[in-house]
C-alpha cells in the first residue's frame, strides 16, 4: 500500500500529466501532500513567473543549444558507476538557464560526478562570455578525473577547477569562493547531511544569487532537509521528468 502511494500513484499521475502535456504545478502539490509535507515544500513562496524575471535580467539573449551542443547523459557516466547518477536532461538544461540568464560568473557543483551537469553550468559560462569560474567538488578523485576529461572534451575544460573532499571538510570549504553566484547541491542526499550543506554553503551566495538541490521531490533527505529550513528561504520546487525534482532556494 505504501509503495503504491509513494511510488506508483505519483508516478501514474506523472505520466497522465505528461501524456496530457498539462501543466505540472498542481500534480506536485498532490503529490508533496501524499508524502506528507509542508505545502511550502513544494508550492513555494515565490511565483514562478516572478522567479523567471528575477533570473532574466533584461531582454535575454538566445541560450545556447544545450542538448545538441552536450549529447546525452550516458557519454558522461564514469566506467562501471550507475548512469543513474547523472542528473535529468531538464536539470541540466535549467541549471545552464540559470547561469546564463541570470549572469552567474562563480557557480560551484558539490557532488560532480562525470560532469554532465556540470558541463551545461561551464557552457552557459563560456556562452555569456563575461568569464567566470566552475568549481566542482567530489570525493572520489576518479569522478573528477572524468568529469574534467569530459569538459575538455567539449573544450570547457578551461572554466573548471576541481576540488577533491568531502563538501564539509575544512579545506573544501576553504578551496571554494566565499561569494558564489550558483551552488548546485547534489552529494549525499541525506539528512541531516543535505541540511547541514545548505546552512554551510548558503551564507556563502551573493545577493540575488541561487541555491539549486536536485532531488528535492525523490529523495527523503532532500525533501527533509529543504522543509527543515525553508522558514530561512523562498523556495521554488520545479518537477522533472523522473519525478526526482529540483528545488530553488534564495535566502529571505
Ligand atoms: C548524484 S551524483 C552527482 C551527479 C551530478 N551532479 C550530475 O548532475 O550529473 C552524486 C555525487 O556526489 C558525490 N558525493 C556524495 N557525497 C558527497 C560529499 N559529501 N561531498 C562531496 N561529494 C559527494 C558522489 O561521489 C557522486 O559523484
Amino acid at each position: 500500500m505504501s509503495l503504491f502511494r509513494h511510488n506508483i500513484l505519483p508516478r501514474l499521475r506523472l505520466l497522465r500529466t505528461a501524456l496530457s502535456r498539462r501543466f505540472v504545478y498542481a500534480d506536485v502539490v498532490a503529490m508533496a501532500q501524499e508524502y506528507g509535507l509542508d505545502y511550502r515544500d513544494l508550492s513555494a513562496d515565490v511565483e514562478p513567473f516572478g522567479f523567471v524575471l528575477s533570473v532574466a535580467k533584461g531582454i535575454p539573449p538566445d541560450p545556447p543549444d544545450f542538448p545538441a551542443l552536450i549529447g546525452p547523459p550516458e557519454g558522461f557516466t564514469p566506467p562501471g558507476a550507475p548512469a543513474r547518477f547523472n542528473s535529468e536532461p531538464s536539470v541540466g538544461r535549467f541549471l545552464g538557464q540559470l547561469v546564463f540568464f541570470s549572469h552567474a560568473q562563480t557557480v560551484v557543483e558539490l557532488g560532480c560526478f562525470g560532469g554532465w551537469a556540470s558541463a551545461h553550468m561551464a557552457l552557459a559560462l563560456k556562452s555569456a562570455g563575461r568569464g567566470g569560474r566552475l568549481y566542482c567538488v567530489d570525493y572520489i578523485q576518479e569522478y573528477l578525473d572524468v568529469m574534467l576529461a569530459n569538459l575538455r572534451r567539449h573544450g570547457l575544460g578551461d572554466l573548471v577547477t576541481p576540488v577533491r573532499g568531502m563538501s564539509l571538510e575544512p579545506a573544501v570549504l576553504a578551496a571554494l569562493p566565499t561569494r558564489i553566484d550558483v551552488i548546485f547541491l547534489d552529494t549525499s542526499h541525506a539528512f541531516p547531511g543535505t541540511r547541514d550543506e545548505i546552512l554551510a554553503y548558503a551564507p556563502r551566495l551573493s545577493p540575488g544569487g541561487f541555491l539549486v538541490l536536485h532531488d528535492s521531490v525523490g529523495a527523503s533527505g532532500v525533501r527533509r532537509s529543504v522543509r527543515d529550513v525553508a522558514s530561512r528561504f523562498k523556495v521554488l520546487t520545479f518537477a522533472t521528468e523522473q519525478s526526482n525534482g529540483v528545488a530553488v532556494l534564495q535566502p529571505r
